[in-house]
């Protein structure tokens, strides 16, 4: 909470510390009522900083007991304290300072530092919540080793855990004292510390090497039956990791703990990483086929990070690109080799065609590499992590599969150990691979999301097309006219028989035969086409090989044979949208019918046993709301969902017969699964019902049975879903209430069904989130819950989010006000979909920003919402 305006923090103003800090050595003394904190810090002076410089401790919401330089106690014209900082007026070249706070992790609700969740206590410190916990240097470039002691009731929390290895363990007269030791330095964001009455789930991992690694995962007694797949996701890992990127784990344990508070989806803390329990825990009757995925993609981003991350770490916040871009980057080339590769690209495509591009064009969007901010926890956002790894991924696509292993080779070996900046990778990777990425690197500069308009023309005596790109990237906050990009554009010739056409081009230099992929790196450029028999069809942009926006004029006819034909996988699903997205157009404009052809296709791509069934649900799937708003200039969220749903209706309809048919060919009673295989039957399983239920009395018996007869919550959940979106209210209202009475026990589960009901058309009204809200199973002070009911609300359910009278709008702006005070990380995050109010229709727009006001106007603003709010309103 704050009275003076929040001053923005620059890029252009780092200075490394005045202070380096070789040990940092902590003992935490844990009481119901209070904890204290007491540390010793080995300082010594940067040589290249001025012999009187001060010292310079963040700490927040402490209370300060004492402080010794070198043994002597200070007093208080030693040293001034304010609400954010400790200064030490003079310091000597080394020295030990030894400090003293009592802190209230039971009143912490914000959930940074040390908190407690359920009966246990953890800690959150990234990005700045250790100063939270002790008075420190609280920046990622001050590295030290860490020795830390815990002290706790014996009884009451048997398990007591930090970063590294245990090197003691005591008890007298009923408290325990254990000490860790981390031989590896860290900056103090890295930190962890547990404490509880928790059961292990244990395993063994050998490196290549040969080193034995325990491998542990750490839950409240009630869970320990949710353990084993993220163990196995583990295992597959570190695998993974040293097969890919021959990177070995470097200590003799590595621990997992779930916990149920958390503001975020997990944490890579050194050797003791923290989950948010959705992020972890799934058996097959309590997490969907999703969850399972989920989890395995964050297991192995937590372990990613051991080496994209805290050997190699952070100069500062304005980097954190460089160790979130490229472990997103390192998990989803993971999935992609543990699923498909293609269907793992059109989630990914989906993720920043719909979030990301949405941001890029909002009142917040910033560059890979920001240049401000007020408050970082603002700026974990999909452009730090989505578009970092779609530039991490061009680089890939540049230098080719060994390109890029040679440059991670060097930039791991020449920086490990340091913090360092975006320019440090992409000058290693330039360095190992002898080329010139300067132009490249305005990707991390600039923001917004780069528009290429395509024209073609086919010379049939000369057998030549020439092809003209044009680049042009909109203007964004602070910035405006951009400069070109380099944009890798991945394509192929298809000719009349389906078939991809041998490329020549000239200037071949703009041409990567290996990766099949064209340099744009002028504003505009023409290229020319030669050898080419018969005019081909154009595939662009294959495998999305740039995050960008493509204008390109193609018909119907043409897009029906990619959808049919492509040989990229990625193309065929995107000619299918663009397809779909045309549907819709015409829906709203009252003139939509599906053509014979189109109709053909469909059912065809449904019986097709060749294809994978993950891959044909995702090309049957119509775009989602928020994916056709991305792609209007102007977004009608109202017309937008009736349009889809009766497109959705339509093929409900006309392909009635052909889902019926796959449902069929694909349910199966085998015991459920979590494989690849398995998983992609199930989704186009799944998606056939969603189609069935509308059409048929049959298909609504079909899903009913599947709900009652499930072996596990994929089914049973995708049954409920379609239900309770087939508009049968009575039914889906029983099905809902059987649902609760089954699982209220379970958070996890009841998570899912908040999202079902806050999420939908039917059951997410402004009325029915209030009455969620004071449900039973709700409570503000854990961020699942806030996220499932109001997360949901105000992203998916979006006729009723945007109800003319702004009685949504409301609803999250008293939720926003509320969770200002209690968790402004999360209130803040709520307060997006509120930012978008200039690309709505004028009216809801203009109800929108006036809560945007009123959020202004409130009296004391976190940083966090503060931060979001005055930006959205310039
Ligand atoms: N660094 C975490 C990750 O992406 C995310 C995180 C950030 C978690 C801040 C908590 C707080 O892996
Ligand atoms: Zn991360």
């Amino acid at each position: 909470m704050r009275d003076a305006q929040p001053q923005a923090i620059h890029l252009q103003d780092y200075r490394a510390p005045d202070y380096w800090l070789d040990a940092t050595e902590l003992e935490f003394d844990l009481h119901e009522d209070h904890t204290r904190v007491d540390s010793r810090l080995t300082f010594r002076r940067n040589a290249a900083s001025a012999a009187d410089a001060p010292l310079l401790l963040n700490g927040q919401g402490l209370e300060l007991l004492s402080i010794h330089l070198n043994g002597t106690l200070l007093d208080a014209q030693d040293y001034q304290l304010d609400e954010e900082s400790l200064t030490i007026t003079t310091v000597p070249a080394e020295f030990v300072l030894e400090v003293s706070v009592r802190i209230d992790p039971a009143a912490n609700t914000a959930l940074e530092g040390l908190y407690r969740s359920g009966g246990m206590y953890c800690t959150q410190c990234e990005a700045e919540g250790f100063r939270r916990i002790t008075y420190y240097p609280d920046r990622p470039d001050v590295m030290s080793v860490f020795t830390t002691h815990i002290n706790a009731d014996a009884e009451q929390y048997p398990v007591l855990l930090s970063n590294g290895n245990k090197v003691a363990d005591t008890t007298e007269g009923g408290r325990r004292r254990v000490t860790w030791h981390d031989p590896h330095k860290k900056p103090a964001y890295l930190f962890a510390l547990v404490a509880g009455d928790l059961l292990v789930k244990e395993d063994q991992f050998t490196t290549l090497s040969g080193r034995n690694v325990t491998l542990q995962i750490f839950v409240e007694p009630r869970n320990i039956d949710k353990t084993e797949y993220a163990l196995d996701a583990l295992k597959r890992s570190m695998r993974w990791d040293e097969e890919v990127y021959g990177r070995e784990y470097d200590l003799d344990i590595f621990m997992i703990v779930a916990v149920d508070d958390f503001n975020m989806g997990a944490m890579e803390n050194k050797g003791l990483n923290i989950f948010n329990s959705s992020c972890v825990l799934a058996n097959p009757a309590t997490a969907t086929d999703t969850a399972y995925q989920r989890i395995e993609a964050i297991v192995a981003h937590e372990y990613f990070h051991n080496w994209s991350g805290n050997r190699v770490t952070c100069r500062d916040w304005f980097q954190l690109s460089l160790k979130e871009g490229f472990t997103v980057f390192r998990d989803a080339c993971f999935s992609a080799d543990m699923h498909s590769a293609t269907v793992k690209r059109i989630e990914d495509a989906n993720i920043m065609r719909t979030v990301q591009f949405a941001e890029d064009s909002g009142p917040m969007a910033h560059p890979v590499q920001p240049d401000s901010f007020i408050e970082i926890s603002n700026f974990y956002t999909v452009t730090i992590y989505e578009k970092g790894a779609e530039v991490v991924g061009m680089l890939h696509k540049i230098l080719g599969k060994e390109g890029f292993r040679k440059g991670t080779d060097l930039y791991f070996e020449r920086h490990d150990g340091q913090a360092v900046t975006i320019h440090d990778f992409v000058q290693a990777l330039q360095d190992a691979n002898k080329v010139d990425l300067t132009l490249f690197k305005r990707w991390y500069k600039q923001a917004g999301t780069p528009v290429v308009q395509v024209e073609s023309h086919y010379d049939a005596t000369a057998q030549q097309l020439y092809l003209t790109l044009r680049q042009h990237c909109p203007d964004t906050p602070g910035q405006s006219n951009k400069l070109p990009m380099w944009i890798p554009v991945q394509l192929g010739l298809i000719g009349s028989n389906g078939d991809d056409l041998p490329v020549q081009v000239s200037p071949a230099n703009a041409w990567t035969e290996a990766s099949q992929v064209l340099h744009l790196t002028e504003s505009e450029q023409t290229f020319v086409f030669s050898g080419l028999a018969e005019e081909p069809r154009l595939s662009l942009l294959r495998d999305f090989s740039a995050p960008v926006k493509v204008d390109f004029e193609q018909s119907d006819e043409d897009l029906l044979f990619l959808l049919q034909h492509d040989s990229d996988g990625f193309n065929r699903w995107d000619a299918g949208q663009r397809l779909m997205l045309r549907w819709i157009d015409r829906a709203r404009a009252g003139r939509f019918r599906l053509a014979a052809a189109e109709q053909q296709a469909l059912s065809a791509l449904l019986a097709d046993t060749q294809l994978d069934p993950a891959m044909v649900a995702y090309l049957l799937n119509l775009p989602s709301e928020a994916y056709i708003a991305e792609f209007s200039a102007v977004i009608d969220p109202l017309a937008i969902h009736s349009a889809r749903r009766q497109v959705q209706q339509a093929l409900a309809v006309a392909l009635a017969s052909d889902f019926a048919a796959c449902y069929q060919r694909l349910h199966s009673t085998a015991p459920y699964q979590p494989q690849p295989a398995a998983m992609a039957a199930r989704s186009l399983k799944n998606l056939a019902l969603s189609y069935w239920v509308k059409s048929s009395a049959e298909g609504m018996e079909q899903a009913r049975r599947q709900y009652q007869q499930a072996d596990n919550m994929t089914d049973q959940m995708a049954a409920l879903v379609a239900l309770v979106n087939s508009g049968e209210r009575a039914q889906a209202e029983a099905l809902l209430e059987d649902f609760w009475q089954r699982w209220q026990h379970d958070p996890l589960v009841v998570n899912q069904w908040l999202v079902v009901q806050a999420g939908s058309a039917e059951f997410g009204t402004v009325e029915q989130v209030q009455a969620l809200l004071q449900h039973e199973a709700f409570d503000w002070r854990n961020p699942n819950k806030v996220r499932s009911v109001l997360g949901a609300f105000a992203n998916q359910s979006l006729v009723n989010f945007h109800r003319a009278d702004g009685a949504g709008y409301d609803l999250l702006t008293d939720a926003v006000l509320k969770l200002n005070d209690s968790n402004p990380q999360i209130a803040a995050r709520l307060l997006t979909p509120l930012t978008r109010w200039q690309r709505l229709v004028p009216a809801a727009g203009q109800v929108m920003k006036a809560r945007l006001q009123r959020i202004k106007e409130h009296g004391s603003l976190s940083k966090d919402v503060y931060e979001v709010v005055s930006k959205s309103l310039i």
